[in-house]
């Protein structure tokens, strides 16, 4: 699917009696963060509420979509002296970015944040202290017939996060939680939109951005069923909003961030010239044979984004890879990099194969992979590209005591 510009705008619209949506879609953009590829573009959700008393924008738009933000906000507001508040759910610039441009405009705008939002703001933007107001946890905002509740939901991903609540509706304004990427062409909704595209590009966002904060998200999600909020709708700040299906993206979630080890390997591998390769077939069929669900991961051609999903709940995780100029083969090497940053203290355990002509390079990932909080099982094989009956035999029980292991754990169904 190729995104023009053209079709990637979308009119400001009416969410819910005096809910708007005034974001943006980004279909400019290759890398979210610099990091993760986004080849159906990403949303920037935002919101007007308007109470009787007073208006408030929640959230707002990456940089490069100010203009388009702000036209709808007015568009949306009339005069933007009628904003009475900007709520930061989260400092991130893809969401506020936006902000101190609408702060200009918006003069007798005050900006709603937790007190670690209020901390943290002027290393990011330059926004005058005066016009800040910290909200506790559980606070309100009346805006006439329209109350808002801030909910702190700390290190969801940042350590400043908050949810904000509208209680006559029941619309959880959750930001980067329960977001997926996929710019919204098709419609704002869950039951407008091609749903499970969007189910799946969360379980892409949350391995890449939330998955490190699991243990945060449970705690947010307990919170939200002690504080008994009904939600009718959940509109986070990327990806669809949900009216009808609110519990299928919450239970993706629950579901989600509960570590898993399932009775499943990953075989991440990288080969050049095929013997590697040739490796990989026989050991993905030999787990296989043992009833272990096996992925295989190319990792010069996955992008670490889809491995970081793919993987993280295989109870066991398999580097097969060539020496490559006394190091670890790159690409392999990049996910074992990527797990360390975001995948750490699962409890899980890999195994390191290392094929070399001249020189091996398993020490190096055994030491990535142990820095990374993993258990590396033993024997670590080093072997040449072309093996004896020796190297192969000591693969099969490498192979058969993986299975043993996995085998005790978890059944996971897709
Ligand atoms: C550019 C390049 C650099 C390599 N550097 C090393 C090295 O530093 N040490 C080594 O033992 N082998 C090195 N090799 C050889 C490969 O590691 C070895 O042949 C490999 O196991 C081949 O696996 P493949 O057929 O799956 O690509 C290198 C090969 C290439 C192409
Ligand atoms: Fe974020
Ligand atoms: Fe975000």
């Amino acid at each position: 699917m190729y995104l023009s510009t053209r079709a990637c705008y979308r009119e400001p619209a009416q969410i819910a009696d005096g809910v708007f949506w005034v974001g943006a879609n980004d279909c400019v953009k290759d890398l979210f963060e610099s990091l993760w590829p986004i080849p159906y573009g990403v949303s920037y959700n935002a919101y007007v509420v308007v109470g009787s008393d007073g208006v408030a924008v929640i959230d707002g738009v990456d940089e490069h979509l100010t203009f388009e933000y702000l036209e709808k906000v007015r568009e949306v507001v009339g005069d933007l002296d009628r904003v009475r508040y900007v709520v930061l759910n989260h400092l991130e610039p893809d969401h506020h970015a936006s902000t101190p441009k609408l702060l200009n405009l918006a003069r007798n705008a005050e900006v709603v944040l937790t007190p670690t939002a209020a901390r943290l703001i002027g290393t990011l933007y330059r926004i005058p202290g005066g016009r800040l107001v910290e909200v506790r946890d559980g606070e309100r905002l009346d805006l006439g017939g329209r109350r808002l509740r801030f909910i702190h939901t700390p290190w969801l991903h940042w350590p400043e996060t908050m949810m904000t609540y509208l209680e006559e509706l029941g619309i959880l304004f959750s930001c980067d939680a329960f977001g997926s990427y996929g710019a919204l062409t098709e419609g704002l909704f869950d039951d407008e939109v091609n749903l499970e595209f969007y189910l799946e590009e969360a379980r892409r966002y949350f391995s890449n951005i939330v998955l490190k904060y699991s243990r945060n998200v449970l705690e947010a999600l307990s919170k939200i069923e002690r504080l008994g909020l009904r939600i009718s709708v959940l509109a986070p700040s990327h990806g669809p909003i949900y009216r009808r299906y609110v519990d299928r993206i919450l239970a993706l979630y629950r579901d989600l961030s509960i570590p898993k080890r399932c009775v499943e390997v990953s075989v991440i591998y990288g080969s050049m010239y095929g013997r590697t390769e040739n490796l990989v077939e026989q050991v993905a069929r030999r787990f296989r044979e043992r009833g272990v669900d096996v992925k295989v991961v190319d990792a010069a051609r996955v992008h670490p984004s889809y491995t970081l999903s793919e993987v993280s709940n295989s109870g066991a995780l398999l580097f097969i890879f060539p020496t490559y100029d006394a190091s670890v083969f790159p690409p392999v090497k990049e996910v074992m990099n990527y797990l360390q940053v975001k995948q750490a203290g699962r409890g899980r355990i890999a195994a390191v194969v290392n094929t070399y002509s001249w020189g091996a390079s398993a020490k190096e990932a055994v030491e990535i992979l142990t820095k990374a909080g993993f258990q590396v099982v033993e024997p670590v094989i080093q072997l040449r590209p072309l093996p004896t009956e020796e190297d192969l035999r000591k693969l099969e029980e490498l192979v058969d005591a993986l299975a043993r292991e996995v085998l005790k754990y978890e059944k996971c169904s897709e």
